[in-house]
């Protein structure tokens, strides 16, 4: 008998983690499992505690570099009980399996403005809330502004709302990360379609002006240290286009690492160290990755 038998997920066994990354690279997870519902959720992590295994919670893999020879357990929020999306009034109360895409659409669909700048980010609702997924450009915006509550799970299974009050959110950052998000209220306000649309384009457009998105990555590679952009900082050493093995540091915009066939993990680790070592040596800036590396 296996020390999961009993619990009711979908499990996969030797999963290529290449599948599960926007940067299309990693090694395997010796196990994958996808939970039917909270309950499913919550027997597999309470087993988990038991145990004392391992585990990590993945969403759409946007913004993550798996670098060790093999990741034992990971949990993905994927059946269609944790994708869900319904509205009350102005707030629209979004599971944590559900993409930006779809929470994007639902809040069109309903008339309901404020994400918009979330628009072409490929993360789920999950992942998003655990880094505070924002934007730049034209000013600040972030997803926690518009979070009314979050639900969890922590590590013993127990499940709770926390309110805003409870929540911190700070750039590229919250206190959500060492627990398992399971959903949020998102308080947004009526705004007319077309406008809605309007402002999605402006902010994908801007996108896929300045950004490489032609090929896979993880977006930006690094945070913006002190209001100064890494990009800039990269290209100002004139790091862009440089390559080891399949990654590179795309051309276009010099905070974007790039695969460009089958890059390998260690190599898109060489050159975040590239580049923060000529960022240090020239500028004296130390660059602080904004993916997690596993
Ligand atoms: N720049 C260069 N060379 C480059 C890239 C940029 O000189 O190779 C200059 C640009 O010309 C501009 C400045 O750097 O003057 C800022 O560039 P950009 O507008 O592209 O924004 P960013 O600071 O590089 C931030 C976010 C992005 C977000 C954009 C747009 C971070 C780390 N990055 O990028 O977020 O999409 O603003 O709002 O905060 C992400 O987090 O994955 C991400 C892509």
């Amino acid at each position: 008998m296996s020390w999961f038998s009993g619990l009711k997920a979908k499990v996969l066994v030797n999963e290529a983690l290449a599948k599960h990354t926007t940067l299309k690279s990693g090694p395997k997870a010796g196990l994958w499992m996808e939970p039917f519902d909270k309950e499913d959720l919550k027997a597999l992590i309470k087993r988990c505690g038991h145990l004392k295994k391992e585990y990590f919670i993945l969403g759409l893999g946007s913004k993550v570099l798996f670098k060790s020879k093999k990741v034992p357990l990971v949990i993905h929020l994927g059946s269609d009980n944790f994708k869900r999306c319904v509205f009350e009034g102005s707030d629209i109360i979004a599971s944590a399996g559900v993409s930006l895409n779809k929470l994007l659409a639902f809040a069109y669909e309903n008339g309901l403005g404020g994400l918009e700048f979330l628009s072409g980010i490929p993360a789920s609702v999950g992942g998003a809330l655990a880094l505070n997924a924002g934007v730049g450009w034209p000013v600040r915006l972030e997803i926690g502004t518009f979070v009314y509550e979050v639900e969890v799970m922590d590590r013993l299974g127990r499940v709770r709302t926390l309110s805003q009050e409870e929540l911190k959110f700070e750039y590229r950052g919250s206190n959500l990360k060492s627990r398992v998000i399971l959903g949020a209220r998102f308080r947004l306000f009526k705004k007319r379609r077309k406008n809605i649309r309007i402002k999605m384009d402006k902010f994908r457009d801007y996108r896929k002006a300045t950004q490489d998105l032609e090929h896979p990555s993880a977006g930006c590679i690094f945070k913006n240290p002190n209001g100064q952009a890494s990009g800039r900082l990269i290209d100002l050493c004139g790091l862009k286009g440089s390559r080891i093995g399949d990654a590179q540091i795309s051309a276009k915009h010099g905070n974007f690492i790039i695969n460009l066939a089958k890059a390998d993990s260690k190599d898109i680790v060489s050159l975040i160290k590239l580049a923060q070592r000529k960022v240090k040596a020239k500028f004296g800036v130390t660059l602080e990755p904004e993916i997690q590396i596993i």
